[in-house]
Parts: structure tokens; sequence; C-alpha cells
């Protein structure tokens, strides 16, 4: 299954470059997509993708000043309706939090980017980067998710949108501490960053100040805003805000209410992670807490919060929104200062797309290794997303989806069959007739499914298998034309309602 994902955010990683800074680098990937070398932004290390991905183009930008993460792209070249593929070893079960960025920057000598699709273990979504590059911006999408398996796909594919080639500039996957957003169930979903806002502050805040190169923007409004005389540990902290978070908060006058327009754009009514970050700005002392009532949209969210200088966060796993949001924070009656707010981060929670059995994964990068001349789309999840599977590969839908069907009939491979093709035992139709397949027909007796079985027209050797006979729902086999030889099973020959074909075309006696 694929969800759509209404709001596409993220804009903006500047443009021009700031001074670089040596700073230990946070644990994952960081990936200057289409570069040559090693480049530095701010303070992190990006490098060469090539390790990552076997196909595509590398281009350069020539923007005068551009920042070197965006002068240069990977673009897959418009031959081949493909999906194309980064495989990312990563830590099965861990937390990871990844940025695709993409810059056009005319790299084709184009004035408009192309519309594609951007599939992260087999959940989709659409790229269009059209509004940011109109605007003079790069765009950056981001995803909360634990990895499913021991290799993190991340793949660009055409869709009917697409003119030119897909491109990608730079990638970011990244460890999260487990216990950030340790509420979700990450079995069932992910969190797809919307907005993460650091209220009355002015500058972005990225790595190293956030060790997860969080980006927390800068949101400005009326209201006045506070300087923080205390400090917060972040490790303490739920979700673990950095300390930075805290320098600046917006405020209310004694008595008054805070509203907080946030974020500035309408959403579509689903469910949504949300979490606000609150400090005491005052220098700590016994009487450095205020209590207030937090409401969304007019809905009570926490009632009598009580903010001290070390700081609190409350959050909802499953808020529901929609449209305009708007965050007020009532002070009680005996409050003498008014509420203060820090910063928000809000998440969509997208609905992961299922997964195919890994068993049928590994076979089928067996039989992807085995067969030469194999389809050119044969990367990725071979299932998923539903509309992307790999040619000549029928799934079954269902959270855990199997391989049912597998038809290559005159698809002009060679090579031969593993005998890991025994193991994909929910097939009931495997049509690899008319190729150029050569070996022997490996042991099947354990595809208890299957229905059909079409080899004819090959080069395939040695005996038929004994144990076709014993299949319960085999109803069909086709062994024409190959160069077979010994006798056919009589289990097969004798199977009731069997149409069997091994002539022409073989030694077989019957
Ligand atoms: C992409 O690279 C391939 C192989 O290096 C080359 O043959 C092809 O001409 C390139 N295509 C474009 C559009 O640059
Ligand atoms: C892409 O975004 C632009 C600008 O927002 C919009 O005009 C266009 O319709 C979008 N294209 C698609 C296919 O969604
Ligand atoms: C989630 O993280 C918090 C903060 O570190 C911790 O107190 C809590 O026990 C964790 N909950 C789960 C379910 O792991
Ligand atoms: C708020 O927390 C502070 C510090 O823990 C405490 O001294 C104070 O009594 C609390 N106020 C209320 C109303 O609970
Ligand atoms: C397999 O593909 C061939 C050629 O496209 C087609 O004729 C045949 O019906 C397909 N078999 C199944 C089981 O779908």
């Amino acid at each position: 299954m694929s969800t759509s994902i209404f709001l596409l955010w993220l804009v903006s990683i500047p443009l021009t470059i700031h001074a670089a800074i040596d700073v230990n680098q946070p644990q994952g990937f960081l990936l200057n997509c289409g570069g040559n070398e090693k480049i530095q932004q701010d303070s992190l290390t990006y490098g060469p993708d090539d390790r990552f991905i076997k196909t595509g183009n590398k281009s350069e930008i020539k923007q005068e000043g551009l920042v070197p993460l965006l002068s240069s792209v990977r673009h897959f070249p418009a031959d081949a309706e493909e999906k194309f593929c980064y495989n990312f070893p990563v830590n099965k079960g861990k937390k990871l939090i990844i940025k695709t960025i993409y810059y056009y920057g005319g790299f084709d000598g184009g004035t408009e980017p192309p519309i594609f699709d951007q599939i992260i273990d087999g959940t989709k979504w659409n790229i269009n980067t059209s509004a940011d590059y109109a605007d003079g911006l790069s765009s950056y999408y981001e995803v909360i998710m634990v990895a499913q398996n021991k290799v993190l796909r991340i793949c660009l594919a055409r869709n009917e949108h697409t003119t030119s080639d897909p491109f990608i500039s730079a990638i970011e996957v990244l460890y999260l501490d487990d216990s950030l957003y340790n509420t979700t169930d990450f079995g069932k979903y992910a969190l797809v960053t919307l907005a993460r806002h650091s209220f009355g502050s002015h500058d972005k805040l990225t790595f190293p100040d956030d060790k997860y190169n969080r980006h927390w923007d800068p949101l400005v409004d009326d209201n006045p805003v506070v300087t923080s005389q205390a400090s917060v540990t972040p490790t303490t902290f739920w979700n673990m805000p950095p300390e930075k978070v805290f320098e600046n908060s917006v405020t209310a006058s004694r008595g008054k209410s805070l509203v907080v327009n946030w974020p500035n754009f309408p959403l579509p009514k689903t469910y949504y992670y949300l979490a606000l970050y609150f400090q005491d700005n005052r220098t700590p002392s016994l009487y450095s807490w205020r209590v207030f009532d937090v409401l969304v949209n007019g809905v009570k969210f926490f009632s009598n919060l009580n903010v001290t200088t070390s700081g609190v966060t409350v959050y909802s796993t499953t808020w529901p929104l929609e449209g305009e949001t708007k965050i007020t924070l009532v002070p009680a009656n005996t409050s003498p200062v008014g509420p203060v707010i820090a910063a928000g981060e809000l998440f969509q929670l997208l609905p992961l797309a299922g997964r195919t059995l890994t068993r049928d994964v590994s076979v089928m990068t067996d039989l992807r290794k085995s067969f030469n001349k194999k389809p050119q789309d044969w990367h990725g999840d071979p299932c998923l997303p539903k509309d992307k599977s790999w040619s000549g590969v029928t799934c079954s839908s269902g959270t855990n989806a199997r391989i049912i069907a597998l038809n290559l009939t005159n698809a002009g491979i060679s090579g031969a069959l593993p005998p890991s093709i025994s193991k994909l035992t929910a097939l009931s139709h495997l049509w690899l007739g008319s190729n150029e397949l050569t070996g022997q027909i490996p042991d099947l007796s354990s595809l208890q499914n299957l229905e059909t079985l079409h080899l004819e027209n090959n080069q395939l050797e040695g005996s038929i298998p004994e144990s076709l006979g014993k299949l319960p729902k085999l109803r069909e086999v086709f062994l024409q034309n190959n160069r077979l030889k010994g006798s056919v099973p009589g289990s097969l020959r004798n199977k009731n309602g069997i149409n069997l074909k091994v002539s022409p075309g073989n030694e077989v006696s019957s």
C-alpha cells in the first residue's frame, strides 16, 4: 500500500556557505550525491555516493557561490522506466532520521525541475520541488523510521508526471537515540516531519547544536520574546531538544493568554504527533515556575502544566488536526507571570507500506544474481510499492507481501535456476518459457502452491525431478524444447488431470 503525503514540507538548506568548523560527526551516512570527493557543509562532512548505488549519471551545477553540497546531482537518464535505489547497510531495529535533499539547478539545461517519486523502504511519496526552485530554494524531505531490515533502500522512480531525469543532491541517514519519539509504534508508522520551530529565535539551529542534525527553524511572531537565564540538560529531556532551542521563548504578560499560530500552513485532516517544549526563562530559584493550561485549537492538550527552569515537554502521539492550528496557553489565576513556550515539533503519522517477506526478497536477490540480462527494474523491494513491483513479479497484498507469480516468458534471460527458487513457497505460477536458461531443473518439492510450471523453449539439461508429481495443486507443466533426458516420472505422468508437455525437443522417454 502506498499512502500519499499531502504536505511536502521543508525548504532551504542555505544556498551559500558558512564557516566550516570541525566537530565529531553524527553516526550514520552523509552523502553528497553525484560528487567525486568529500565536501564540508557547515560542520558536517558529506562523502561521495558511489559506494551505495550502481546506476545513474553525475552532473555538476555551475552556479556562482552555490554550496558544495548542492553543486552536484546524481540523475537517472530516461531510457528505462526504472526504480533507482541506494542501499544502506543499517542496524535492523534502530531508529533513523532520513533526509533527502533536492536542488535542481538546471543541471540538464532545463528550466523546470522534474516531478518524480521517492520510495523509502517501500513507502512512497511525490517529489515536487517546483515551488521551492522558483523561489530560489533547495527542498528537503525528512522522515523518522525504524530500520525494518539490514538494508535500507532509498529509491527514486518515474511517475506519470516525470518528463526528465529524476535527480538527487544529498542524502542523510543518521541514527537517533532509541528514546526519541518512542511512544510511536514504529512497527506500523513512520513520522514525516512537517514543522520544527524554535519560537522567538532568529537563527536556524542544526548540527552540532542538535546532535542529530534536526533543523529547528526560527519563528518570530508578534509575541514578546524572553531570553533564558537557565540551562537545560538535553539528555534528560524527552526527545532531546537541543539546549539552544530554549535560549529564546515567546511569552505573554501577566494574566494574559499566549496565542501562537503554528504551524503557519493549513493541515489536512488526519492524526499527528505533536510535541511542545517549555522552560521558565528566569534565573533558577524556588519561585521560578509558572502554571498554565495548554490548548490546541481550543481543546485541552494539557491541564495545569507546571513549567520550571529545568523545562518540560508535553506531547501527543496521535492528535487530530485540520486546517489552521492555534496553540493557546492560559495562565492559572494564581500565576504571577505569563505563560512561555520555546519550541514545537509536528509530524504526520505515515502508515508503513508493509514489506515483502524477507525470505522471498533474498530468493529474488539470488535470482537476480543468477540471471544474465535480467529486467532493468529489478532493484529495491520486489513487491513494493505496489505499482512499482519488479517486472514479471506478482505479489499478494497485505502487510507481509509474498511472491505468488513469476512470469518472465520470452524475456531474453539466460543463466541457471538457483535451487533457492524452491523457497518461494507462495508461488502459484512459474513461467520462464522461451529464454536461454541452462543447467538443471532444481528440486521444487517445497512449492506446495504451484499450479502451473512453464520452462519450455530453454536449454535445460538433466532429468525431470520426480518431486514434481507430488505437488498437490500442479495442473500444467510445459517442458518441451529443452535438453532434458531420462524418463517422465510416473507420479507426474499419472497425475490426475495434468496437462503435461515434454516433447518435442527432449530425449525423454515416457
Ligand atoms: C550516462 O552514463 C552512461 C555510462 O557512463 C553514458 O553512456 C551516458 O551517455 C550518460 N548519459 C547522460 C545523459 O549523461
Ligand atoms: C508541482 O508544484 C507546482 C508548484 O506548486 C504546481 O503548480 C504543480 O501543479 C505541481 N505538479 C504536480 C504534478 O503535482
Ligand atoms: C521513552 O523515553 C523516555 C525518555 O528517555 C523514557 O523515560 C521512557 O521510559 C521511554 N519509553 C519507552 C516505552 O521506551
Ligand atoms: C511547580 O513545581 C515547583 C518545582 O518543582 C514546585 O515547587 C511548585 O510547588 C509547583 N507548583 C505547583 C502549583 O504545583
Ligand atoms: C505470462 O506471460 C505471457 C507472455 O506475456 C502470457 O502469455 C501468459 O499468459 C502469462 N502467464 C500468466 C500465468 O500470467
